[in-house]
């Protein structure tokens, strides 16, 4: 039955009793059925929330996964990370559009479809793949599956009647080690790690030398001890399983087949800095996951490992109380950005997801302003380990600086695509080999934001002082095109950022352009000296004038590609002078018409004037 949108959003917000924070959920859930969001629907939700209407319209314009305008009603999105391209995403959207008869972004006439691209689904070990209404994902496309798509979508089949076999989604662990091997079944319980004091339990994260796995490698205990000593009742605990890095999908892995590991994590940090609060940000492209992260919550209620008096273990911050504790699932809308803790601290409080000003920072002002722990997925999990096994064990593997494992998500030209579980220390030479890698000449460690290393540094090890790493592990053999893929990066950048500081907003489109100008399809041999140059400036730029990592790393790809293929733009600076990348006369052509002239006068001259 076709309910109207304003019964479908009041449905929606009593669900989430009208809380205001639970704005980015209520709008999600609400399109879910009404496909997208009519600005009498954004008002209506506005009131209901007591919020004004431009927080609410600034909030659905955001999120990419919102629409404000009609969208087709299945509506389908192709991955868009390089690999997706490798396996040939882009002939396949070309050719379903053409059998459904729209152009790329458009719905049909009668809007029942449309066919778009997204960044990254994660999905890159079993791609092409592709998202159908930010719900489902469509693996492993090819010429045949994309024909039986397009005819069941004409013949507007329900998703839900679409083969099963379609959304099947298979974690291929090719190397497990601690992470991935599980929870031994004769391990202590979870009582009895939380039975512990909050102090033992930092203290013995601290001794296991445990970094943080989503990126910038910060200390666990350190963060922890920060949360732990601010002032304040109420604490907070946030899972960060945004995972929108471009070629990582390790932590879908974890969510999948460790789930219990990852709330386990979660409730031993809760425990130690005395939360009550605990959220795990899910990003909205693993949507699909929900189901059965919410039924892994539930048993664990069942079992008292959530809820009030967790274990029965005596946990108040004053010592007296039980230990009270649940974890809620907040889905993310598709924006990249987010996955920067303090963006998703933002988007957990129902606003945009733009990053804060620091300090303060979240252990100290978080989640509501209550002093908030912000960890990655695998993070927890290892932290359900250490505390199980010791901290000696963990320390133990890796290295004196790196300690424990980290997994890897392998793709890209190899033979064996999938995870990967090593101690840190391990060199790149090594996964290449046991993933079969075809004659590699570079491989992109932890995404665009990472580095990519080439074959003569194969001997370097993933480690947070030689190549550290968020699990990002993309193969490129030697017919790939190291400039087009450094392109395809910087676009992806220029997509993703907020907006909210200049030398980023301003800086990533000024980067795409310059390599655009420098682009074989726009004609080789038009870029010069001087446009390396200025590609140079702005990475420097970026690098110390954006307000956060997103900005800071977006010429990485770049600064690589330049520094050890710089045959790759040699070839496309053979100009002797420089040429602008848009032609200023045309440009003028405007302010010609409006004053009425077209005389020598009003034009740029190319020859020196007499
Ligand atoms: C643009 C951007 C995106 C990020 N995305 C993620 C992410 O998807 N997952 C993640 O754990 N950390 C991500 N981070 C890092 C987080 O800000 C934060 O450092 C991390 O969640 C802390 O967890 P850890 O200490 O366990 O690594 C991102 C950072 C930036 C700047
Ligand atoms: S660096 Fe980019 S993504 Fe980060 S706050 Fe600035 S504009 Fe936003």
């Amino acid at each position: 039955m076709n309910l109207a949108p304003h019964t479908v959003a009041d449905a929606v917000l009593a669900h989430w009793g009208h809380d205001p924070h639970a704005l980015v959920q209520v709008l999600r859930e609400t399109q879910a059925h009404t496909h997208w969001l009519s600005r009498p629907l954004l008002t209506h939700i506005a009131q209901a929330l007591h919020l004004p209407l431009a927080h609410v319209e600034g909030v659905a314009t955001f999120y990419r996964f919102f629409h404000t305008h009609p969208v087709g009603h299945t509506r389908v999105l192709f991955s868009d990370h390089i690999t997706d391209r490798m396996l040939g995403s882009e002939a396949l959207l070309h050719r379903l559009c053409q059998r459904l008869g729209v152009a790329p972004g458009q719905p049909d006439a009668r809007g029942r479809f449309s066919v778009d691209r997204t960044s990254c689904t994660g999905l890159c070990d079993q791609g092409p793949a592709l998202l159908v209404n930010h719900h489902q994902v469509v693996t492993r496309l090819d010429a045949t599956r994309v024909d039986a798509l397009a005819d069941l979508m004409l013949a507007e089949v329900p998703v839900s009647d679409w083969p099963a076999d379609w959304f099947k989604v298979v974690n291929r662990v090719h190397r497990a080690d601690a992470l991935l091997s599980g929870v031994a079944a004769d391990a202590p319980s979870l009582p009895s790690v939380l039975a512990r004091e909050p102090q033992a339990l930092i203290d013995e994260v601290a001794r296991a030398g445990l970094r943080g796995r989503g990126g910038a490698g910060f200390s666990t205990a350190f963060k922890w001890q920060a949360c732990h000593d601010a002032a304040g009742p109420l604490r907070c605990v946030v899972c960060n399983a945004d995972e929108g890095e471009p070629g990582t999908f390790k932590d879908r892995a974890l969510l999948s087949d460790h789930a219990d590991a990852v709330f386990d994590g979660m409730t031993i940090a809760a425990r130690a800095i005395g939360a009550q609060q605990g959220w795990l940000y899910l990003r909205g492209e693993y949507r699909y996951l929900l189901p059965h992260l919410q039924a892994t919550l539930e048993r664990r209620r069942a079992d008292g490992l959530l809820g009030r008096n967790v274990a029965g273990v005596m946990g108040g911050l004053d010592g007296s109380s039980g230990f009270d504790f649940d974890i809620g699932i907040h889905l993310g809308a598709g924006a990249y950005v987010c996955g920067e803790e303090s963006a998703l601290i933002e988007s957990l409080e129902g606003k945009r997801g733009m990053p804060r000003i620091r300090p303060p920072y979240p252990v100290e002002s978080g989640y509501l302003g209550r002093p908030t722990v912000v960890n990655n997925v695998e993070t927890f999990c290892a932290v359900a380990h250490i505390a199980r096994r010791g901290a000696d064990w963990w320390a133990s593997l890796g290295t004196a600086s790196s300690t424990g494992t980290s997994i890897h998500s392998v793709s890209g030209d190899c033979e064996r695509p999938g995870l990967y579980e090593y101690p840190l220390g391990t060199p790149i030479s090594r996964i290449l080999a046991d993933c079969g890698a075809h004659q590699p000449q570079a491989v992109q460690v932890s995404g665009p934001s990472g580095t990519c290393v080439p074959a003569s540094d194969f001997g370097r090890r993933i480690a947070f002082d030689d190549v550290p790493s968020a699990g990002g592990f993309t193969v490129l053999n030697r017919t790939r095109d190291l400039f087009e893929v450094a392109r395809h990066f910087a676009r992806f950048f220029a997509h993703e950022s907020c907006g909210l500081c200049t030398p980023c907003r301003v800086g990533t489109h000024l980067v795409v352009r310059r390599l655009d100008k420098l682009a074989h399809e726009r004609g080789a041999g038009r870029g010069s000296a001087f446009d390396l140059e200025r590609l140079r400036e702005l990475n420097t730029l970026l690098h110390s004038g954006a307000h956060c990592g997103l900005g800071a790393s977006a010429c990485n790809p770049l600064r690589d590609t330049l520094a050890h293929f710089g045959q790759a733009y040699a070839q496309r600076t053979g100009a002797a002078q420089f040429e602008p990348e848009f032609n200023l006369d045309a440009e003028l052509s405007v302010a010609r018409r409006a004053t009425g002239r077209n005389d020598p006068g009003a034009h740029l001259h190319t020859e020196p004037l007499p």
